[in-house]
């Protein structure tokens, strides 16, 4: 019999609900007492921690954002705010805190860890910078919003004859770029893990326009040096030279709201089941992920501060196909 209590924490992610249902329900099934925090980290220190049943997680599996909130909290990432939330959780008699967020909640669950609290993690955000992870809750829904953006803009860029900068969110990590870059027949994508001159930029366009290509569709990384608005500074400032004349959209948070597609439902309902049985087998200090196809847990320790880096395969296809 354990009493385990669920938080969501950092930006929101398609399919954070499904995951705080997943874990509620496994631990429920197990017999456990499990309970809810509101706003992340900060509903610890504040003491926001609630009993949460079966009932409370229905009809959220297929909704974005996160019934729980979310927040970034300063006094958290003090040792203070930390031994805060530790009196809370133990005043109401929590015996393992699941952490569903990305990497800086994932190094905030780590510092609990380090304090002996038992914690789990779940792999959260939409920027799949998350090492001991393949995908993160989120991914595969984000890159579907950046495609089907990308699809809506090639067609009013080939009417018109026009190149669009298309501007994706990722923080300093370019899979969101990569991937829907790929997906979406881009014709150049600049990430920040390879640094480009704006030349090349331009190169891949006049090398389209001599092409006959009715448009020219460039994603980029919003972590990236050379980020939309630096491009279209730089080609503002020349607009005759490249054929095409050249517009920018910045996706921004429309990437992160909306309902969470199958494949994140299922890896989210996955990663709660992963987490409840790591909790079950008082494994702690963990993080659950997903690899090689199987549910995995890692120490937190192998993966805190760490980069994950971006596939070369899939840098080396991305230029084969341009
Ligand atoms: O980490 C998720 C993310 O959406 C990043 O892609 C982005 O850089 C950042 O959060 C935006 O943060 P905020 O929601 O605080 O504006």
């Amino acid at each position: 019999m354990k009493s385990v209590a669920v938080l969501t924490s950092g930006g929101d992610a398609p399919g954070m609900n499904a995951a705080i249902r997943s874990v509620v329900r496994c631990g429920i099934t197990k017999g456990w007492s499990m309970y809810g925090v509101t706003n992340g980290f900060a509903g610890l220190i504040v003491d926001n921690i609630r009993p949460i049943g079966t009932r409370d997680v229905g009809g959220i599996l297929q909704k974005g954002g996160t019934i729980l909130g979310s927040a970034r909290s300063e006094e958290f990432f003090t040792e203070d705010g930390q031994r805060k939330a530790i009196r809370n959780l133990r005043r109401m008699g929590i015996d393992a805190l699941v952490v569903i967020g990305g990497n800086g909640s994932q190094t905030g669950n780590y510092e609990l860890h380090k304090l002996g609290f038992p914690v789990t993690g779940i792999p959260s955000t939409i920027d799949n910078d998350i090492c001991g992870t393949e995908m993160a809750i989120g991914v595969d829904t984000a890159m579907n919003i950046a495609l089907e953006a990308i699809d809506r803009l090639k067609v009013t860029a080939s009417s018109h004859q026009r190149a669009f900068l298309i501007e994706v969110m990722g923080r300093n990590c370019g899979y969101i770029a990569l991937m829907s870059g790929i997906a979406g027949g881009a014709e150049f994508i600049v990430i920040p893990e390879i640094e480009i001159s704006p030349e090349e930029v331009a190169e891949s366009l006049q090398l389209a326009y001599e092409h006959g290509k009715a448009h020219a569709i460039i994603v980029v990384a919003e972590g990236a040096k050379y980020n939309a608005d630096a491009l279209i500074a730089y080609f503002q400032k020349h607009e005759e030279r490249w054929g095409f004349k050249i517009r920018a959209t910045i996706l921004g948070h429309v990437q992160r709201g909306g309902a969470p597609g199958a494949f994140d439902r299922i890896l989210a309902s996955r990663f709660g089941n992963g987490a409840v049985e790591a909790i079950a087998r008082e494994e702690y200090g963990v993080l659950v992920g997903l690899n090689n196809g199987a549910v995995t847990t890692t120490p937190l320790e192998a993966i805190i501060g760490k980069t994950k880096t971006i596939s070369t395969e899939m840098v080396e296809l991305a230029r084969l196909l341009d």
